[in-house]
């Protein structure tokens, strides 16, 4: 972990963050202001509990991935900065689609259909946090991207470290795809710091983080990556 970075997350989550296929798009230790960690920490109970559920799991996480392409290119039309964010955005949601891909093998290779599924109220829920008046509504929008990132990586740590030894592919995918999630973490967390100063940066990170703690707090549990955990969380 660099110097002066706090994390929710594992070191070998950022340690690996270099790696995959578009490793240009900057790694978290290189892009990610120094923000805290997020209040609310998933327990391992938690994907321990998931290990019975992973046709389910999978169908989630190819939803999460349309979307997150969705987002990425959305914010590609919003961003305002010079070819470097566009590019490096761009490359974001291709990487989106690309495990978007990548968890539709994965599906068919097991014989699970892609079945629409109803989103879960988490994203939706946490908007209402989001200020009303720019530059800081799209700071909001780029945080809460951020937050969606790192708590999607968080529980893909533990999905990973659950299913090792049960469902070995899977705990590698969910490896992998947590190490990019880290860096588009940093990366939405970069393009918030150059809307904000940066004592507002962490102020509104602490606000939208305390804002996804109650959000999960109010959700039931589910198969689903942003479900409650029946903890509070
Ligand atoms: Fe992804
Ligand atoms: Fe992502």
């Amino acid at each position: 972990m660099p110097p002066g970075r706090t994390d929710s997350h594992p070191g070998p989550v950022c340690a690996a963050s270099g790696r995959g296929r578009f490793a240009a798009v900057p790694a978290c230790s290189e892009a990610r202001p120094p923000l805290p960690p997020l209040p609310y920490r998933t327990p391992p109970a938690w994907a321990a509990a998931m290990v019975d559920h992973v046709p389910a799991l999978l169908v989630d996480q190819a939803h999460l991935e349309k979307k997150a392409a969705a987002a990425a290119v959305a914010f590609l039309f919003r961003v305002p900065g010079g070819a470097a964010a566009q590019r490096a955005l761009s490359r974001l949601a291709r990487e989106e689609l690309v495990h978007f891909e990548r968890t539709l093998r994965l599906l068919s290779a097991r014989g699970v259909a892609f079945v629409p599924q109803p989103p879960t109220p988490y994203a939706e829920r946490l908007k209402a946090g989001i200020g009303r008046t720019m530059p800081q509504r799209l700071a909001d929008e780029l945080l809460v991207a951020a937050v969606i990132e790192a708590r999607s990586c968080e529980r893909m740590a533990l999905l990973g470290a659950a299913l090792r030894g049960v469902d070995a592919e899977v705990a590698a995918f969910y490896a992998e795809l947590c190490a990019a999630e880290a860096r588009h973490e940093g990366l939405y967390a970069a393009l918030a710091a150059d809307l904000l100063p940066p004592e507002q940066l962490v102020a509104r990170w602490q606000a939208l983080g305390a804002h996804e703690a109650a959000v999960l707090a109010g959700l039931p549990p589910a198969p689903r990556l942003h479900a409650g955990t029946g903890d509070g969380g």
